[in-house]
């Protein structure tokens, strides 16, 4: 596989995957609109890799500009970040959510189906699984039950590769399900540059020992686990990124099919280990207080990744300190432009 189009490829994980598949020597295209991103992105990304690659500043919804990306590339696999992805946001911009989440990978369906491109990797998220029925987290666990757009965009998505692929048995499709991608290229170059106060955790952190932000509000500690306050599945980008490499030699050497996978480390950490963990890497101090539950959100999250390592040989490689430096290290990089 060869020329692969990365829509949203300027955003956090889409330019950390494009660095990794310049890196590996496929040829990119990205399609974004800067909607959650920059210019800088591409910047590193050819800084970084050295390599050149196809860029079109297009909203992947609008299908006429997307066309001409079909027809003036011979696309081999489509990896579609271009998705909106803030919860809170969701809830009040539901129809936007729904149209660029929903109507933009159908507009991008469609016109795989029409050039005869039929492989796809699509990002989705450990939300579809709503209510979890157990834990960890396995890919056969049932999905429904969202309390939000967001996540049901997500869920609406996977239904419709489900059927897509029900239809026409020729198209080779991998999900990714997400958990909780945090932290940032080595570099210092790239990383995630959330749009006003953040609302996950990590970049929430990072901003406090900026001293951008006051405190951290911790959502609860009357949870039942360990500490009190919520476990997530938190995985560093840079290895959620090599994973979509996996899924595209996945596709490469199966049969058609269907497959989703779990993406994330198998460990769960609280907000506590977050906090703690930040400090001691960095060496600074995170002033928080505890305030009462986020609606919607889980006690627990954490990914069974059994199925990601002996289908796609995806095991996550770095650790919790890893991803505190990139943050801070990227952090700090953004410091110094303010
Ligand atoms: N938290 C705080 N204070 C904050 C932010 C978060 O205490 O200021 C806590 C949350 O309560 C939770 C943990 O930190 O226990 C992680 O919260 P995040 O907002 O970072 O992540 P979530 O697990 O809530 O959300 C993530 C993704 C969503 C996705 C969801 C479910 O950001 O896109 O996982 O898969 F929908």
């Amino acid at each position: 596989m060869k020329k692969i189009l990365v829509t949203g490829g300027a955003g956090y994980i889409g330019s950390h995957t494009c660095i990794d598949l310049l890196n590996n020597n496929m040829e990119v295209v990205i399609v974004d609109n800067f909607s959650n991103s920059n210019e800088k992105a591409l910047d590193a990304i050819k800084k970084l890799t050295g390599k050149e690659f196809k860029f079109y500043k297009i909203d992947y919804t609008d299908k006429d500009e997307m066309e001409k990306v079909f027809l003036e590339n011979d696309i081999d696999a489509v990896i579609n970040f271009a998705g909106f992805k803030a919860v809170g946001e969701s809830v009040k911009m539901p129809l936007e959510y729904y149209t660029n989440n929903v109507y933009g990978a159908l507009v991008l369906l469609d016109l795989m189906r029409k050039h005869n491109v039929k492989k796809f990797v699509f990002s989705s998220s450990a939300t579809v699984y709503g209510d979890p029925e157990k834990m960890p987290l396995t890919e056969d666990c049932k999905i429904g039950g969202t309390t939000n757009p967001y996540g049901t965009s997500k869920l609406m998505i996977e239904y419709i590769l489900q059927d897509l692929y029900k239809s026409d048995n020729t198209w080779d499709i991998v999900i990714l399900r997400y958990f909780n991608p945090v932290g940032a290229h080595e570099s210092g170059l790239i990383g995630e540059v959330p749009k006003g106060t953040p609302n996950n955790l990590m970049p929430y952190i990072s901003r406090v020992a900026a001293g951008k932000l006051k405190e951290l509000s911790v959502f609860g500690n009357d949870y039942d686990t360990k500490d009190g306050t919520g476990i997530r599945d938190y995985i560093h980008v840079v290895d959620l990124a090599h994973a979509h490499l996996k899924a595209l030699e996945k596709l490469n050497k199966e049969d058609s099919g269907i497959y989703i996978y779990n993406v994330g480390t198998g460990t769960g950490y609280s907000v506590f280990d977050m906090i703690n963990a930040f400090e001691k890497a960095n060496n600074v101090k995170i002033p928080y207080k505890v305030v009462s539950r986020r609606d919607g959100d889980l006690p627990v999250s954490y990914a069974d990744t059994k199925k990601a390592k002996e289908e796609l040989g995806f095991v996550a490689t770095k650790n919790l300190e890893d991803m505190c430096k990139d943050e801070w290290n990227f952090q700090k990089n953004l410091n110094k432009e303010d």
